[in-house]
């Protein structure tokens, strides 16, 4: 069966050298190692931290044991990596989880992952060009500058907002982000009776980063390694001043939904996590991927979930965490202290952060679409390397608009739950790649192995199901909606244009 085709890895290197499609070599394992801290700490650790503590709607929060939450996903994450690492260092190839799949599960399979990857970049760069809105606009706030308000917030959550005020909820108890929508509702001009709301700064925000990217993958790197290093020092600023004021008494009750609520945080914060796998979407630009593929991925998880522990004990000992369940969880345990201009430092540095975020993925998704245009399952037009910036920039540009657009009218919390479940299914058929190559091709050389195969990669693939299965189900049927749409094109279009038609499988 032809959707079973494998590609061979030597075909697949073969390709990647191919000079009308070489992207540039310029990146060393540092700025690796940044490029995955840049790609990590973002909207999880800014914003869904605060839910996934206090609890959402179902008020499962973890409470102080958001701790627990944080390691459990740590260490799903950190198997995962190492399946990873191996692939990446094997395979250096653009296309990530895409290729991998390729060389080992067939080509349905990938398609599969190709598709699954563009919730993980392009749907996650969604939620965080929303979060990067919120925390500008608060800052401007903290400036005395008031945005329009209908040009803030979306269109869903307005809409709902509307929705629960003609329910009778009282809007009051549900915090100023909420008043904010309604407010959009009432104030904003209507177009045929229609209101006008949309996130212009997440619109904005996107379409700056686009065009850093189309312009160079140097530039790009530069941008994101000074954003790198002031998110560091804004966040090394919260633990140092956050310490002082920490009560140990709000660490009491620890764990008061116990296990249930550590785990439903943890399906939650994995967005905090998601992002060390996004470097190897870099190793055709690195100069030497078989040796710092794997580093840059290790280094910048193992940094990252010390920084989450760390943080996580401190923002739970500032206020009683029942309180932490806002937009900007640790600014607003600054502002309840009376420290308003600790929680401006804190907004600064979250808008530091998401733009870094929103660099790395807005590179990777590109660079797999890259990889499936290389390969026939896309068109060839999407292969195309910028003449002077050798840059991929008609996926670039296409992504950025897409995901503008996108970002200007979602919820956020539904893009967060989304790329979750998106994310761990490709982690999951990874580290099953890991796997399957092991025994069909046990003597290729690998220049990193993960360690204690078979049990690593079945570890990964347990731990990450079991991250699955704490997210909503409405959170699955629109998995399960996307993968639908995705089969539809690969059997219209990706089958009967593959380059590998007519190959044996
Ligand atoms: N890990 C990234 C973030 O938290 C996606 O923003």
């Amino acid at each position: 069966m032809s959707v079973f085709r494998l590609k061979s890895l030597d075909r697949i290197l073969a390709d990647s050298e191919r000079p009308q499609q070489k992207l540039k070599r310029a990146l060393g394992p540092m700025q690796l190692t940044l490029l995955g801290v840049g790609a990590i700490i973002g909207a999880g650790i800014f914003s869904t931290v605060g839910t996934a503590a206090a609890g959402g709607a179902d008020h499962l929060g973890a409470g102080p044991a958001i701790v627990v939450s944080f390691a459990v996903t740590a260490i799903a994450c950190a198997f995962a990596a190492l399946c990873y690492a191996e692939f990446a260092a094997m395979v250096p190839i653009s296309g990530s989880a895409y290729t991998y799949a390729y060389a080992t599960l067939g080509e349905l399979v990938a398609w599969i992952i190709g598709w699954d990857l563009i919730i993980e970049y392009a749907i996650g760069n969604v939620a965080v060009a929303i979060s990067w809105s919120g925390y500008f606009q608060e800052l401007l706030r903290g400036l005395g500058l008031e945005f329009p308000v209908w040009l803030g917030v979306d269109y869903r959550t307005a809409a709902q907002v509307g929705g629960a005020q003609a329910a009778g909820v009282n809007l009051a108890d549900l915090g100023a982000a909420i008043e904010r929508a309604a407010r959009a509702m009432t104030e904003a001009p209507e177009v045929a009776g229609i209101p006008i709301v949309f996130n212009l700064p997440a619109f904005l925000i996107v379409m700056l980063v686009t065009w850093v990217l189309v312009v160079g993958i140097t530039e790009s790197a530069w941008l994101n390694s000074a954003m790198v290093v002031l998110k560091l020092l804004i966040i090394g600023f919260f633990l140092l001043v956050g310490f002082v004021y920490i009560k140990p008494d709000n660490w009491t009750p620890f764990a008061p939904n116990g296990f249930r609520g550590v785990s439903t945080a943890a399906a939650l914060i994995f967005f905090a996590y998601i992002g060390f796998d996004a470097v190897s979407t870099a190793a055709e630009e690195t100069r030497n991927p078989q040796r710092d593929m794997p580093i840059g991925m290790i280094a910048s998880l193992v940094v990252c979930t010390i920084i989450y522990i760390l943080v996580a004990v401190v923002l739970t000992g500032l206020v009683p965490y029942t309180q932490l369940g806002t937009a900007e969880p640790l600014a607003t345990a600054f502002s309840a202290l009376g420290m308003h201009w600790a929680a401006g430092v804190i907004s600064l540095g979250a808008v530091f952060a998401t733009t870094s975020v929103l660099v790395v993925f807005q590179l990777g998704q590109p660079r797999i679409f890259f990889s499936m245009a290389r390969d026939g399952l896309l068109p060839a037009w999407a292969a195309k390397v910028h003449p002077r910036y050798r840059t991929p920039h008609v996926t670039t540009i296409l992504t950025g608009v897409a995901v503008a657009l996108f970002a200007a009218v979602a919820n956020i919390n539904e893009v967060v739950e989304l790329t979750n479940i998106g994310t761990l299914f490709a982690f999951v058929l990874v580290a099953l790649g890991i796997l399957v190559l092991r025994r069909v091709d046990p003597n290729r050389p690998r220049p990193f192995r993960t360690p204690w195969v078979p049990i690593v990669p079945l570890l990964a693939i347990g731990m990450c199901m079991y991250l699955m299965v704490e997210l909503p189900w409405v959170t699955w049927v629109r998995f399960g909606i996307w993968l639908g749409i995705g089969l539809l094109f690969y059997f219209l279009y990706g089958m009967r244009h593959s380059t590998l038609r007519g190959t044996a499988s």
